[in-house]
């Protein structure tokens, strides 16, 4: 979602529901120089509060990050999480660029299920049929109340905001593979799940719902009696093992995971019927891409290959970084992406 242009010199930020990170690069292309990244951690729930005083506390939490890390530019490009965003697939015949936008806000008021008044849309050409010139497009919406929010909290920060993305299309640029054509980037949180269908580096489908790590550690919590914490722990070091503690732990994440597996296979579906092509990888990315054994029951359960996505592919760092850098690949996929908007 580009809510203004602009391609100067900036730096991109991923205000996560657990933390919030920054990421500075130099170059483009497919070769990027890391210039500066950083995340930190954001209080329980803050991101999900309306409160001014938790948006100030973000702010300075954000300043405080930028200095830390030492991010040379006021100018920024900030992701707007996918469940403060509806999308809408369309098919248009050919027509002149004044005709375009006509036909788009048309289909907007269509397909979005908001009054047009209260969003803010953008849309983006996914293809063009050869020989009947007819566009196939996809128009990303995002609630007005969601958009100044997240401008509060940049502006707060004293920052320069010059464009906003939603978070898959910002990861569509940072996990797309040329070896891999078609997969669906599927990016497990803490509250949100993000999907993202990308063929050949474009974003052609995509879809969240607000389900992922904080409702396992919550149902873990419930049917074994422990605190949230400790939850936490178990979830971490248990994952899906079916050995440990009785399979307890298994089961009482299982029933989540099969549910966001059952939303991704749907998206799956759905754009096999739209463009006659099976998607057959999964790019896994998000926290929980940690879990123990997490990908072997994605493989099993949706009997599709499945590979971890590694953000800083094309990105140059001194190489005694790396291993900070690529423990935190899972957590960085949306901030890198914004940080290549070209
Ligand atoms: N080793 C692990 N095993 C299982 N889950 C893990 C592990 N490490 C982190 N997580 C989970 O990952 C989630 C956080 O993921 P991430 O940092 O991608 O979320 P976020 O971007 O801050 O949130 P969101 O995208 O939902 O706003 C938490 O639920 C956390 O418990
Ligand atoms: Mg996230």
């Amino acid at each position: 979602m580009n809510i203004f242009g602009g391609t100067t010199e900036h730096f991109g930020i991923d205000i996560g529901t657990n933390a919030l990170r920054v990421v500075q690069l130099s170059g483009g292309g497919t070769k990027y120089n890391l210039k500066s990244f950083a995340s930190a951690p954001l209080p329980p729930g803050i991101t999900q509060s309306d409160s001014r005083l938790d948006y100030q506390k973000i702010s300075r939490t954000i300043q405080d990050l930028t200095k830390q890390a030492g991010i040379s530019t006021k100018n920024v490009v900030a992701a707007i999480p996918g469940t403060s965003t509806f999308n809408a697939i369309v098919k248009i015949p050919p027509m002149s660029q004044t005709e375009l936008e006509k036909a788009i806000k048309y289909q907007a008021e269509q397909n979005i299920p908001l009054k047009i008044e209260d969003v803010k849309y953008d849309y983006q050409i996914i293809k063009e049929d050869g020989a009947t010139k007819e566009l196939t497009v996809m128009i990303i919406a995002a609630t007005k109340t969601k958009v100044e929010q997240l401008l509060g909290i940049l502006e707060g920060a004293d920052l320069n905001v010059i464009a906003l993305e939603t978070s898959t299309v910002a990861m569509a640029r940072s996990l797309a593979r040329p070896e891999v054509p078609l997969a669906m980037v599927l990016d497990i949180g803490s509250t949100t799940t993000e999907i993202a269908v990308i063929e050949n580096g474009t974003l052609v489908q995509t879809r969240s719902f607000p389900l992922a790590g904080f409702g396992m550690t919550r149902s873990i919590s419930q049917q074994l009696g422990l605190d949230m914490s400790q939850a936490e722990q178990f979830k971490q070091r248990f994952g899906l093992s079916q050995d440990k503690l009785e399979g307890q732990v298994f089961k009482a994440i299982e029933p989540i995971l099969r549910n966001i597996l059952d939303e991704a296979i749907r998206s799956t579906k759905f754009y096999e019927e739209q463009f006659g092509k099976s998607v057959q990888r999964i790019i896994l990315t998000g926290g929980v891409s940690r879990m123990p054994l997490i990908a072997e029951f994605i493989k099993s359960y949706t009997g599709m290959e499945v590979m971890f996505g590694n953000p800083w592919t094309n990105v140059s760092y001194a190489s005694n970084i790396n291993d900070s850098i690529m423990s935190m690949a899972p957590e960085f996929a949306t901030s890198v992406g914004l940080a290549m908007r070209g």
